[in-house]
């Protein structure tokens, strides 16, 4: 990898952690940053385990912008002025439009697309006045691009347009400095977020219909995607930016009528 820090958001668990873990076997400078406090550290002491240079887990909500520049200035002052940002924190809560609060709604688009904001402008900021380019990654989704069967799912679509809307911006705006900026679409992922709008009791049949329905047969383990963003982050994806790299099973490709 190149010389330089790699910031890694919801770096605790799921897409986040599996990313740490491999930009740590390549030999980064990783900072994890999450809420998940003993994950974060855990997910730090397996990628030093595994060959970082260095690795450090850092307590940032990406919904608080003192704590996001904060934070950020930390990590560079420890680990060196970012080289990769992988803008990936996130949660998913469900429901109705006609019956969604405006706190739900808005906890939806703070983590998800304030929260992209944040991080991305302070890194952005930071990847500029160290004048050596950089690489981005959001994480949006397919429900970015259209709407999810199952429904109930507006906040959080809604949130994932705005990410891809905004990947493309900041590629055209920042390409001048060498900073590139694209976006992994995830399919269905093995991961808690994947799990939090389902009862536990129908888990089972979900991962079931889920598997049946996508191309591929199956859900994603995290390392999968993670491996698509390694790549974007790396020199070999050096002429691509505001591109998004669907690593979804297939199912963008599929039109959802079964006759
Ligand atoms: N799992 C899937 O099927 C799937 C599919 C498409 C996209 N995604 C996206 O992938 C990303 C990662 O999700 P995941 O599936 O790995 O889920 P996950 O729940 O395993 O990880 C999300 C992480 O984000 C952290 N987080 C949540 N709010 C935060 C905040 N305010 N500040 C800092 N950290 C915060 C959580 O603590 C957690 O560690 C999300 O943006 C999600 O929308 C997931």
């Amino acid at each position: 990898m190149s010389l330089g820090s790699y910031v890694v958001t919801g770096g605790s668990s799921g897409i986040g952690r599996a990313a740490a873990l491999l930009l740590a076997e390549k030999g980064g400078s990783v900072g994890i940053l999450d809420v998940q406090d003993d994950a974060a550290e855990d997910t730090a002491q397996e990628a030093r385990r595994i060959g970082a240079a260095d690795a450090r887990a850092y307590h940032c909500d990406v919904t608080d912008e003192a704590e996001v520049q904060a934070t950020l200035a930390k990590v560079r002052t420890e680990l060196g002025a970012p080289r990769g940002l992988f803008a990936n924190a996130g949660i998913d809560r469900g429901g109705l439009l006609h019956e969604l609060s405006l706190a739900r709604w808005e906890s939806v688009i703070q983590t998800n697309l304030t929260g992209v904001f944040l991080t991305c402008k302070h890194v952005l900021a930071a990847m500029i006045d160290a004048g050596n380019g950089g690489s981005i990654v959001c994480t949006s989704s397919p429900g970015g691009f259209v709407a999810f069967s199952a429904g109930g799912a507006a906040a959080y679509s809604a949130s994932k347009g705005g990410i891809s809307s905004l990947v493309r911006c900041m590629a055209v705006d920042y390409a001048q400095y060498g900073i590139r900026v694209n976006a992994v679409v995830p399919g269905p992922t093995e991961t808690p977020l994947m799990w939090a709008n389902v009862p536990e009791g129908e888990r089972a049949r979900v991962r079931e219909t889920v598997s049946a329905e996508t191309p591929l047969g199956r859900l994603a383990d995290p390392s999968e995607p993670a491996q698509a963003v390694v790549w974007l982050l790396s020199d070999a994806a050096s002429y691509v930016t505001g591109s998004h790299l669907i690593c979804d099973g297939g199912v963008l490709a599929k039109a959802a009528l079964s006759v």
